[in-house]
């Protein structure tokens, strides 16, 4: 699926975790063809590495980090890193209580 800056996602951005592996990585090469820059994070490095190259054979933009996503320290410097890039306005999470996904950042 080729980049296109008419994607559904383009100038959005987006941090997967579990990225290097099924559908985290999966999910990265979608949103990466629909436009979005994608932070793409995953305990494997050799893994997530391998997900960026394909992102960016197909004509997408990926940066890849190594990061455990159950650790709150790995995620606080996911997020730095993509406050850091400038991809953080279009971060989105969900709460349970919350209606609506709202800007993480
Ligand atoms: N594949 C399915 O059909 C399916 C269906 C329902 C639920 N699930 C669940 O969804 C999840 C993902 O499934 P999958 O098939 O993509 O698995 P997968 O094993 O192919 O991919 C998981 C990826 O997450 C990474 N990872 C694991 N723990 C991590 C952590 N703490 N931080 C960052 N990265 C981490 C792994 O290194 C791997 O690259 C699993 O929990 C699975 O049980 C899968």
């Amino acid at each position: 699926m080729a980049n296109t800056a008419l994607g559904r996602l383009a100038g959005k951005r987006a941090i997967v975790t579990g990225a290097g592996s099924g559908i985290g990585r999966a999910s990265a090469q979608l949103f990466a063809a629909e436009g979005a820059r994608v932070l793409a994070a995953d305990t494997n490095a050799t893994a997530v590495a391998e997900t960026v190259a394909a992102i960016s054979k197909a004509g997408g933009t990926a940066q890849a980090a190594e990061a455990d996503a159950g650790a709150e320290d790995h995620v606080k410097s996911l997020v730095a890193r993509a406050r850091g890039l400038g991809w953080a306005r279009r971060i989105l999470r969900k709460r349970r209580h919350q209606r609506r996904p709202r800007p993480a950042l």
